[in-house]
């Protein structure tokens, strides 16, 4: 069998015709699941593979994952690099971790999760969710927060968004959250119970506090939202906050097996959550990471820290102070520099024979493909270049609602580009 006549079985596209020449790898047939092996494990030019490697249908991602956040992969994905490329009790870690899609895979996977972002909201997102606590516990602790308490003071206008006694009850659970912590009494049910409340601020159904707003990872000003209200003649209903949370925590729960607590709770006493760039991660020990599975800021796409304004105010996190450490590039040089310094941090952190897979996204309508400028940085950085994957998928409803911005002709694909150090 030719290269030719796999190439087209497998959807292989080498970079360049004359590379494939030197495809040993291909020039016999060879099952899916064989030639993703020896993608990974052998010598080989590299190539280019687009299919649909992973489909949402084909396995349902767990409940614990239900948390909205900007440009968020599915978890479809580290899952399909955790299981291929790790063992249980490796190290895998995110430096861009966002929501803390690949930290939650990894640790329902047994492995140990490292988690990086700039912006502190992703810490308050993701470590709960490795160390859960029960429905219990949670329903306990609310009972026990004073909700009608007055003392926060009203330092921003929220009234576009909350009825009158919702935003008290908000105002009165931030007030006891930050109390908690600030006296080194927060546990791990305070902490579940503010990642919760962070995800309920706002949205677009009767399950958030707010009136119809934006989808929740990207809050509108309380000026624009006053117009969506005029326009479709709304005002903000009552909420019951601490039974918003309840239900949503129901939800989050309900697929988690005695098993997987069990398991979540061996790696959650070695995982690691970092607030910082992820260009500098000292506390992370040379050679110590198996695998990373990230997907880094997009050129010039997203405000992830003013989409997240009103996620921060409740936290007691500095909007503008988070936006000026984060890697928002204008222009492809500056975006370049920067990943390049990420990926230098990546290769000192990532042990021999471990991997990186670097997702990015096709910007400008894809005429931009940052795969492409990202495969020879990594090659800078001392890493090899396998070769690049791209998972096409069927165009989702999720994805449209939310203007997710690489669907192109009813698909949306990531392409992650696939380093090893040797
Ligand atoms: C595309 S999102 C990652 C989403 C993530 N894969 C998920 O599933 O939630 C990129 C993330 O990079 C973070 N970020 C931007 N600049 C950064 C930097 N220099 N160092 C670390 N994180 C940064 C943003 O806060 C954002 O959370």
């Amino acid at each position: 069998m030719t290269y030719a006549t796999v190439a087209a079985e497998h959807d292989l596209i080498p970079p360049h015709p004359k590379e494939a020449a030197q495809l040993s790898l291909f020039d016999q047939p060879h099952t899916d699941d064989e030639v993703m092996r020896l993608f990974f494990s052998a010598r080989h030019a590299p190539c280019v593979i687009e299919r649909e490697f992973w489909t949402a249908k084909q396995r349902q991602a767990h409940s614990l994952h239900e948390i909205s956040y900007r440009a968020c992969f599915k978890p479809q994905l580290p899952a399909y690099f955790i299981d291929r490329l790790t063992q249980p009790r490796d190290v895998v870690y995110d430096p861009f971790s966002g929501r803390g899609t690949t930290a939650i895979e990894a640790a329902l996977r047994g492995r140990i999760p490292y988690a990086n972002d700039i912006n502190p909201l992703s810490a308050i997102l993701c470590r709960p969710r490795i160390e859960p606590p029960g429905l219990e516990a949670v329903i306990g602790r609310l009972a026990e927060i004073p909700f009608d308490e007055k003392r926060e003071e009203c330092d921003i206008d929220l009234s576009a968004f909350y009825h009158p006694v919702t935003e008290g009850e908000i105002r009165a659970l931030r007030r006891y959250l930050i109390d908690r912590r600030e006296s080194g009494a927060e546990d791990d049910v305070d902490r579940w119970i503010r990642m919760v409340a962070t995800n309920r601020l706002t949205g677009h159904s009767s399950g958030f506090f707010s009136v119809y707003t934006l989808p929740p990872n990207q809050a509108t000003t309380p000026d624009r939202q006053a117009e969506i209200n005029q326009r479709l003649g709304q005002t903000p209903p009552y909420r019951n906050v601490a039974a918003l949370i309840v239900k949503k925590s129901r939800q989050l729960l309900s697929r988690l097996t005695d098993r997987q607590r069990r398991t979540l709770k061996e790696v959650a006493s070695h995982a690691l959550f970092l607030t910082g760039r992820a260009q500098q991660t000292t506390a992370i020990p040379d050679e110590s990471v198996a695998l990373t599975v990230t997907s880094p800021p997009f050129l010039d796409v997203v405000q992830y820290a003013e989409d997240n304004w009103l996620r921060c105010w409740f936290n007691a996190i500095d909007v503008e102070e988070v936006a000026a450490k984060m890697s928002v590039s204008r222009s492809i040089d500056q975006w370049s520099a920067e990943m390049e310094a990420a990926l230098v941090e990546l290769y000192r952190i990532t042990r021999r024979q471990g991997f990186v897979a670097f997702e990015v996204g096709e910007v400008r309508n894809g005429k931009l493909l940052l795969d492409e400028v990202i495969a020879p940085i990594g090659e800078k950085a001392g890493f090899s270049w396998l070769g690049t994957l791209i998972n096409r998928q069927q165009f989702t409803k999720t994805s449209n609602i939310w203007g997710v911005k690489n669907n192109r002709g009813g698909t949306n694909s990531n392409r992650i580009v696939i380093l090893r150090k040797d």
